[in-house]
């Protein structure tokens, strides 16, 4: 995935100067998709020839010594309750096979009291009580941060890139408390919503720990429904808003998507668009895969033959020639984890594997602990997370289930085409937008990569995988949907230029300071 000369900006295109703040980042600190788009998003944009920050909170969890962080400078940061002093550590994501400039200047915000703790935003599913305080700081320190670059870089970021909930104070901050600053004079920013069932809600008395003025505690800006909601702050601020495909674009304007902030997203739709998420092609390949127990690709598939065998031994399932499901996920509703519980029975009945790696809702675990207790001849199920597995699941199985209520984009059911396991969806945003459903034309014009249902129901379900099953019987079909996923585009190149050109529209031509005010 280098880039090639000509996919460097141009003299007519100089290259843009972006600070991405996420609460996650692969290869630092990973709950779930978010940590893959903005490990892998920045590398891209920097193989284009752009200078990228990336800006994260310095979890204890993190291995600094094997990521090379030091520490770069110190911050006082002004808090509600009184200044903290932050470390400011560095370190880089460096491209393999990109020109030697090619890198991305990873900041880590310290701050242990904060950050040093097991989990990113909670343990045992429970919610960590100072989340707002630990990411209303993490958002002054990014505006501390921006002011510095400001005083002392040559050459400041001009474009900040907030993710999610955690990070959504940024926008309100520069428009607000930092309007005044020349440092980030000029800065623009834009606010992506990777799922806008996590907003940052939090009781209305704890709203002067944002540091912010009564005056903004308003249904146009950061008040829901008496609550204080820190992504709709973001989704008011932000100079421009995007999601992570356009399906899930037009969703989340109604009521059966939009959590409340329907109302809100319609009204700022002209300032929204929605780009599909791709995947670090380099770290998911089956051909170069170091976890793998084989490397294949799609001119010989014998290696994932391999990895099905050793999968099989891996999860303690017997070695036999059955079709094999599985389902890499967070176990929460979002997911229809639910949907698959529910088809277990009957699933039972038939000749295959599956095998299940999650961790999430205690009630989800425990429901699936007590069938593979039952089937241990049959289920296969690591409860936790474990990245390793991930991909050896991604190479052994025949069959991914992504039976989402709802989804964003979802990057699983690409790293599944990627590794030539078929992907079994519901139609539903970033699902509906890279799976070409099988139908016998479709198949026969090497187009068809996946099945498709549409109502989130147990029985939809088990109808599409009933039918993936009968599939898998006509090897020369089954053999079609694998080349055609494999051979489909994921990576990041083509989104990558469609966040460059929209950086372009926000930071120039396309939009004039002041019009893009919270409404
Ligand atoms: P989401 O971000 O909503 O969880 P995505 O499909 O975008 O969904 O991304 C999920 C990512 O998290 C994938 O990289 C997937 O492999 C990974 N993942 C989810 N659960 C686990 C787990 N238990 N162990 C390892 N990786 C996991
Ligand atoms: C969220 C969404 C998922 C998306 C990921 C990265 O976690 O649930 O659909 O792929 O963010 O954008």
């Amino acid at each position: 995935m280098s880039a090639s000369p000509i996919d460097r900006p141009s003299k007519d295109a100089p290259s843009l100067k972006v600070l991405f703040v996420s609460p996650e980042a692969t290869p630092f600190a990973k709950t779930g998709g978010l940590a893959d788009v903005a490990g892998a998003l920045p590398l891209e944009l920097a193989r284009l020839g752009h200078r990228v920050w990336l800006v994260i909170p310095r979890y204890g969890t993190i291995d600094g010594a094997a990521h090379g962080f030091k520490e770069w400078k110190r911050l006082t940061v002004p808090t509600a309750s009184g200044p903290v002093k932050a470390v400011i550590e560095q370190g880089d994501l460096s491209c393999p096979q990109a020109p030697p400039d090619c890198q991305v200047s990873v900041l880590a915000v310290r701050y242990d009291p904060y950050f040093d703790r097991q989990g990113l935003y909670q343990e045992s599913g429970i919610d960590y009580p100072d989340n707002l305080e630990r990411f209303a700081f993490f958002c002054r320190a990014v505006m501390e941060l921006l002011v510095l670059l400001g005083k002392t870089s040559a050459s400041p970021p001009t474009l900040l890139h907030a993710h999610d909930w955690q990070t959504a104070l940024c926008p309100v901050y520069l428009r607000t408390l930092y309007a005044g600053r020349p440092e980030v004079r000029g800065l623009r920013s834009l606010l992506t919503v990777h799922n806008l069932g996590y907003q940052g809600i939090f009781p209305a008395k704890v709203y002067p720990k944002t540091g912010l003025g009564p005056e903004l505690f308003t249904p146009t800006t950061l008040e829901f429904f008496g609550s204080l909601n820190l992504l709709k702050g973001g989704l008011a601020f932000a100079d421009f808003l995007t999601t992570v495909s356009p399906t899930y674009s037009r969703e989340i304007q109604t009521a059966e998507f939009g959590f409340g902030l329907e109302g809100v997203i319609r009204e700022q739709r002209d300032r929204l668009v929605g780009i599909v998420n791709g995947i670090d092609v380099e770290v998911w390949n089956p051909a170069t895969d170091p976890v793998l127990p084989a490397r294949y690709s799609v001119s010989d598939l014998t290696g994932k033959r391999v990895c099905k065998t050793e999968l099989q031994r891996e999860m303690k399932l017997p070695v036999r020639d059955v079709p094999l499901l599985a389902m890499v996920s967070r176990l929460t509703a979002q997911k229809g984890v639910d949907l698959v519980a529910d088809i277990l029975l009957e699933l039972m009945e038939l000749d295959l594997h599956i095998t299940i790696l999650g961790t999430g809702d205690p009630s989800d675990e425990a429901r699936f602990r007590s069938f593979q207790a039952r089937y241990p001849e049959k289920i296969g199920l690591r409860i936790g997370f474990d990245e390793d597995l991930a991909h050896r699941i991604e190479a052994g199985a025949d069959m991914f289930l992504m039976p989402s209520r709802y989804e964003p984009c979802g990057l699983s059911q690409l790293y599944s085409l990627r590794y030539g396991t078929v992907p079994i969806v519901r139609r539903t945003g970033g699902l509906a937008d890279t799976i070409v459903p099988y139908s016998p034309s479709a198949v026969r014009e090497g187009r068809a990569t996946g099945f498709a249902f549409d109502e989130a129901t147990p029985e939809a379900l088990l109808t599409a995988v009933l039918l993936a099953l009968h599939v898998y019987e006509n090897r020369n079909e089954w053999r079609s949907l694998i080349e055609a996923g494999m051979r489909t585009d994921t990576s990041w190149a083509r989104s990558a230029r469609s966040y460059a050109d929209l950086y372009r529209r926000v930071a120039g031509g396309g939009l004039e300071a002041g019009t893009v005010s919270p409404k």
